[in-house]
């Protein structure tokens, strides 16, 4: 049979159509655009997502026996507000998962509600990107938008949605709405009450790899797919890519060098880490997971290299790289604010230490290490819980440099193993929908006979060593300049 991953990422949405066996037949992209309104907005608009997915799969599946399909599931980039009225049209653009408008209402729930009790009732503080406080910023900035919500959704929910008919979401990605109650696995009747919001205008919970329905008949017609094609929950685009990496069960790591950078740890057991600065959340394998997050990462260097020195070659450039350890440049890569660990919207993008002889390279490899810089700030905090992480799985556009691997694994000090595909959240989809259809008997099974390591990227002491002093000048610039982001942000 054959299953279909759909990505649902922030520049594109890639689709991955995947057999029984994981052997990968098609991959297809296609991107739409992401508008930033005012400075530190994000916004895409749901109908474009929905004709990218559908001109994907008919594109992906143009040559395949389309008798075969038998499901298909997601991995959704997270925490985005998605508001539908009473016809389940959408009411205005999607606010994205690196918006930083909220910082009012964050401050709010923080501080006015509390963090202990958010932190009862979700396992979670409020960041500027969650779901709940963009929910009240529609409630007090745009009242008639407001009051026209019927149902709530998530992005890749939306899609589901739009395919299926059913109103769903998955514990994953509803681990990141903040209205969530991650360790019982229900929506927490507190938090929508702060949030204005009912129970009948947020979907139905679905574990990630249980089907939630059929594809709707009109759909498969107009896609020449067979009519009991089972539409399957899926998760967040981090647990679907730590599913994808087979970043599952318990005490597993996985990087992933996206738009956004994570550092994952799976856990079969409920946590939360006691200062919230790293995410308690379901995950797409039936357990938990703690999360960090940095908004942006891979970002970092296509901006540096699109916008900044104007080049699309990024590997002749990182050839020029020549002394790992000894930049005296650094970069804070905070280009849309921080989440983990700063939880700081208005923090901002900065260079420092630059002398008469810094070269374009040393501004180059200050960027990618100044993401690595900013993972291992998250990676410090795990490790303050007890956590032993020894090595990890990575993912993601930047995953596709060896760079930049290399950097991680010294910066980290740790073993990167690397897979045969890199297709994180896309291959994680197709394997909870190959799960949700029988397939496999459960997402750690799925992982173990399809996830293979094909490398690993060992660290090297002296490197390492080298690493360990950078990165502790680099942890002191962010509490030095932090009350000037005050200042010169607009
Ligand atoms: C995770 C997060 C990002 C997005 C990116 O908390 O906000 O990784 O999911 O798509």
């Amino acid at each position: 049979m054959l299953y279909i991953g759909v990505d649902l990422g922030t520049s594109a949405v890639k689709l991955l159509l995947m057999d029984g066996e994981g052997k990968i037949h098609n991959i297809v992209s296609k991107e739409y655009p992401l508008y930033f309104p005012h400075p530190g907005w994000s916004e895409q608009k749901p109908e474009d997502w929905w004709s990218g997915v559908m001109e994907g799969l008919k594109e992906l599946t143009a040559d395949c026996d389309k008798s075969q399909i038998a499901g298909i599931s997601f991995g959704g980039q997270m925490h985005g507000l998605v508001a539908l009225d009473e016809n389940d049209d959408v009411i205005r653009p999607a606010i994205l998962w690196n918006d930083g408008r909220t910082q009012k209402q964050t401050d709010y729930l923080n501080n006015v509600i509390g963090k202990d009790k958010l932190s009862e009732y979700t396992a979670n503080i409020a960041f500027a990107g969650f779901t709940a406080p963009k929910i009240l910023w529609m409630k007090e900035e745009e009242p008639e938008n407001f009051a026209k919500i019927k149902m709530i959704m998530l992005p890749k929910d939306y899609i589901a949605f739009k395919l299926s008919g059913v109103y769903c979401t998955d514990v994953s990605d509803a681990s990141g709405m903040l209205i969530f109650d991650v360790k019982n696995k229900c929506w927490s009747k507190e938090m929508l009450e702060i949030c204005g919001i009912t129970e009948a205008q947020v979907p139905k919970i679905f574990e990630s790899y249980e089907a939630v329905g059929d594809i709707l008949p009109e759909i498969a017609d107009e896609l020449g797919f067979p009519k009991n094609v089972k539409i399957v929950a899926g998760a967040g685009d981090n647990a679907a890519a730590a599913v994808g990496t087979g970043t599952v069960g318990d005490g597993m790591c996985n990087i992933s060098l996206g738009t956004s950078g994570t550092i994952f740890v799976s856990s079969k057991s409920f946590g939360v880490d006691e200062n919230n600065a790293l995410h308690s959340f379901a995950h797409a394998d039936g357990h938990y997971h703690l999360m960090g997050c940095m908004l942006s990462a891979a970002s970092c260097n296509k901006w540096w290299m699109d916008e900044i020195i104007g080049t699309k070659d990024y590997a002749a450039e990182q050839a020029k790289i020549e002394k790992l350890g000894e930049n005296h440049v650094f970069f804070l890569p905070y280009l849309m604010g921080e989440r983990s660990p700063h939880n700081n919207p208005n923090a901002r993008g900065t260079f420092i230490g630059m002398t008469m002889d810094t070269t374009r390279a040393d501004m180059t490899q200050a960027v990618l290490e100044g993401v690595a810089f900013a993972i291992r700030d998250s990676f410090e905090v795990a490790k303050s819980l007890g956590i032993k992480i020894e090595r990890t799985k990575i993912c993601g556009g930047g995953a596709k440099s060896p760079l930049w691997k290399k950097i991680i694994a010294n910066v980290l000090g740790i073993k990167v193993d690397v897979i045969e595909s890199e297709e994180g959240p896309g291959y994680g989809g197709a394997m909870l929908a190959a799960v949700a259809c029988g397939e496999f008997a459960s997402v750690e099974e799925a992982a173990a006979k399809l996830v293979k390591v094909v490398d690993t990227v060992e660290p090297d002491a002296e490197l390492v060593e080298k690493y360990n002093d950078r990165y502790a000048k680099f942890a002191k610039i962010y509490p030095t300049v932090k009350e000037l982001f005050d200042t010169v942000t607009i």
